[in-house]
């Protein structure tokens, strides 16, 4: 530790978990700085509100949020900070400036690494560098969970679907080198981490630099991370079906450590759509990849993300939608009602009305439902490694992932943190399975 103070932070994360991944860096910025972390916003000395942009309501939560914590700051002292980090940040920084003159700093995701500085001069608002390289070269790496520990390999993106904030709130495609990513990876192995989940909103979009200077993609970077003796599970998300190359579909059939699991978003079943949405591919083209993976590896298990209502969509569209989920059988899946985002493509387009949207939503929603309830049930009486990762809400209750990425419950005498056990499933429940060790 650099200098010890008696000052305290809370931060709280919205959105995906990169945001998480940054939280936990901005965390371990301000430990290095002597700050202890609090969970009482309360007594903290500095509130960090890591905040995400994708959809309208994820915004103005923040927003709901800053309104809160400026009453309790009436009460503080002058000492008493509010930082808005994030996405948001990126987007709206100078409306929250006008809005909000409460937060005292504003900084984007690619420049979150100037914080403890920024506090120290008293600069306001960084929100218009895209600095990516410069970030992970200051970032501090501590693991913050003993079994599972998430990795950023790859940041920003470059596809500009329509309806989507992340390229101007995250800015261009950039991938870490391998060495950086092996040694982060390193340090929490060496604290008992069994599993790596690499992350990014492109991940498989990563085309970093090995040691000889040679660019290299996902399937190579996977490689050497399983060459890590004590790793025993690696997943990555979130990827762009256009991103699914052989190599990686390969590395699913070849590569022990990585797990039988994928989420790959496809947001519509009608092309008419997903042209709509600059996705870049068609609905066949989806159709291809999966049928590629589950050749290599048949029990794979498939998630996505669906977007329902976009402008345009009609009825014929959406039941495209409704076919490819029944065609593909998810194990898994995330849906929302589309968003307009200022300054898309998109959110130029006629919207469609919300009755439809929430009808559609609620229609796609208990298919996906019905889907996840008949894929757990398939697992009652069938054995499988579940790796736990934590405490469940009763005593004696520990709560696990299965290699599907299922979430699974079971009771122990002992401690099984960290262990990777054979589970008898005896019962499955709407999203997760209860096991006996
Ligand atoms: N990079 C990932 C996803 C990033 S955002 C990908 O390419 O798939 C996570 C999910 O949020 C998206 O998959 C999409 O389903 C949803 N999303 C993004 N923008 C949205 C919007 N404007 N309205 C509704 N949902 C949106
Ligand atoms: Fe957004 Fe599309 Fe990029 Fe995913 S691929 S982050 S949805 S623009
Ligand atoms: Fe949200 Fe930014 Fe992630 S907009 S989903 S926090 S990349």
């Amino acid at each position: 530790m650099n200098n010890v103070n008696n000052k305290k932070f809370y931060i709280k994360s919205y959105g995906c978990q990169m945001n998480v991944y940054d939280s936990n860096r901005i965390k371990n910025l301000f430990q290095s700085e002597g700050y202890k972390e609090t969970n009482d916003s309360k007594s903290a000395d500095l509130i960090i509100l890591n905040t995400c942009h994708i959809r309208e309501k994820a915004a103005e939560k923040v927003y709901s949020d800053i309104g809160r914590i400026k009453k309790i700051k009436k009460q503080k002292n002058q000492k008493y900070k509010l930082v808005v980090s994030g996405c948001v940040a990126q987007a709206e920084g100078e409306e929250i400036k006008k809005r909000a003159p409460s937060v005292d700093f504003i900084v984007g995701p690619q420049s979150y690494h100037k914080l403890p500085e920024m506090i120290k001069k008293k600069d306001k608002i960084i929100n218009d560098d895209f600095l990516p390289e410069e970030k992970f070269s200051k970032l501090i790496f501590q693991s913050s969970n003993r079994v599972t520990e998430y990795v950023s390999i790859q940041e920003g993106c470059d596809k500009f679907c329509s309806f989507c904030v992340v390229p101007y709130t995250r800015g261009s495609e950039f991938s870490r080198p391998v060495t950086d990513i092996l040694n982060e990876v390193n340090k929490y192995v060496n604290n008992g981490v069994k599993e790596i989940i690499l992350l990014g909103q492109n991940v498989n979009a990563y085309h970093g630099k090995n040691n000889s200077g040679k660019q290299v993609d996902l399937s190579y970077l996977i490689n050497s991370l399983s060459e890590i003796d004590k790793i025993e599970r690696i997943r990555y998300m979130t990827s762009h079906p256009i991103n699914m190359s052989n190599s990686l579909i390969e590395s699913h059939g070849k590569n022990s450590k990585l797990m039988p699991f994928l989420h790959l978003p496809i947001q519509s079943g009608s092309n008419k759509i997903l042209k709509e949405m600059n996705r870049k591919h068609d609905v066949n083209q989806y159709i291809e990849t999966i049928e590629k993976l589950k050749s290599v590896c048949p029990k794979i298990a498939l998630s996505s993300d669906f977007i329902v209502g976009f402008p345009g969509e009609s009825d014929y569209d959406f039941d495209q939608t409704m076919k490819l989920i029944e065609k593909v059988n998810f194990s898994i899946a995330y849906s929302f009602m589309y968003s307009p985002r200022p300054g898309t493509p998109a959110s130029n387009l006629k919207e469609i009305d919300l009755l439809t949207k929430k009808a559609r939503l609620s229609a796609l929603q208990s298919l996906l439902k019905e889907q996840q309830i008949n894929y757990n049930k398939l697992f009652v009486n069938q054995s499988i490694k579940v790796l736990f990762d934590k405490e469940g809400r009763h005593n004696n209750q520990y709560v696990g992932r299965s290699i599907f990425n299922q979430s699974v419950f079971s009771n122990s005498e002992n401690n099984i943190i960290g262990k990777i056990l054979n589970t008898k499933i005896v019962r499955s429940t709407d999203f997760a399975l209860e096991g006996l060790v």
